[in-house]
């Protein structure tokens, strides 16, 4: 029935009826909240270019986790900025690396906070790259091997999740074999799935200083203008046994997160990164957007888009303004 008959506008007169017929809900059940883990004690260093977030030492980590878990919001994702810096990242396969000593306090004071641990070696080379250089490339099967030695001491610390970020071929299938030949077959893998070459990682390379120091890492994550291979990444990783698949960045990749949601039953993640969050950020200390509403919006244009699952470095604020 046509106008003046049908009138769109009813269902929007009252914040009772839009509440009603209110497609998609933000909870805090959706969120992971990344967490930057530096060593030492009673440190909070902010960073820069991501106001109200900080490198945490364990201690401090603990303490922000406290904040997340009476927000009920149900997980973190840990990063390590390591001691020391080498060739092949040692610190990321050390049951003593920060990462892992992170787990062990988390789970030992919020036993039900879902623990993930990101698993890349960029932060942890001295070159700054995601995988072992061999010829001055990253040898793909070479950082196999290590990223499954990774996985094993991030799940022996007690990580319920581990999640891959590196974009090497065949990540997921080693990792899952390394987890089972150890004994850890319920230790689950998200994997980032589906991860764009993104000039929107910048300020996440000051916070877990891991910027490559020559090059880029365009030969291993995705080229921008592309979709359809988004799906070929997809289908590898539920092959290899990805328990929940990851787009990244988020916004500017919307139409990824949709085509991902409805070409698997998987849960799906979205990556609001951390250039999404510094523009955002940078535009409301100028006063030029509301924060609060903006902040909102962009999430819940995540979760329509299909996300059932958001990482944000908003995680704490959205959820108080839920
Ligand atoms: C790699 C990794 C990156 C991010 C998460 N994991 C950086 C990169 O790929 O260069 C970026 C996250 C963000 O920007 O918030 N370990």
């Amino acid at each position: 029935m046509p106008f003046p008959t049908t009138r769109l506008r009813r269902l929007r007169v009252t914040p009772g009826l839009r509440r009603m017929v209110r497609e998609t809900v933000l909870t805090p059940d959706r969120f992971i909240y990344p967490l930057f883990i530096v060593h030492g004690e009673g440190i909070r260093r902010p960073i820069a270019s991501m106001p109200g977030i900080c490198q945490l030492s364990v201690d401090q980590a603990v303490v922000e986790a406290e904040q997340a878990v009476s927000l009920g919001i149900p997980a973190v994702l840990l990063f390590g900025v390591p001691a020391v810096k080498d060739a092949v990242g040692s610190e990321n396969f050390s049951d003593d690396g920060i990462v892992q000593q992170a787990i062990r306090a988390l789970k030992a004071t919020h036993p039900d906070l879902v623990v993930i641990a990101d698993l890349c070696l960029c932060e942890y080379t001295d070159h700054g790259h995601c995988g072992i250089i061999r010829e001055g490339r990253v040898d793909n099967d070479a950082t196999l091997e290590i990223l499954g030695r990774a996985a094993v001491t991030y799940a022996r610390a007690g990580a319920d999740l581990v999640a891959p970020s590196g974009m090497m071929d065949g990540m997921v299938a080693a990792i899952r074999a390394a987890l089972d030949g150890a004994g850890f077959i319920e230790t689950g893998i998200l994997s980032y799935a589906v991860k764009y070459a993104s000039a929107f990682y910048g300020p996440f390379r000051e916070a877990a200083q891991g910027a490559p120091k020559f090059g880029d890492r365009k030969t291993h994550q995705m080229d921008p203008a592309n979709a359809r291979e988004a799906l070929r990444e997809l289908a590898l990783d539920i092959e290899e046994g990805a328990d929940i698949v990851m787009v990244k960045p988020a916004l500017a990749y919307l139409d990824i997160v949709r085509r991902v949601r409805e070409a698997c039953e998987l849960p799906v993640a979205a990556y609001n990164v951390s250039g999404e969050y510094a523009m955002l950020k940078a535009a409301a200390a100028n006063g030029w957007v509301d924060e609060h509403a903006a902040v909102l919006e962009l999430l819940t244009g995540i979760a329509r888009a299909g996300a059932d699952l958001i990482v944000t470095y908003h995680a704490l604020d959205a959820a108080r303004w839920i």
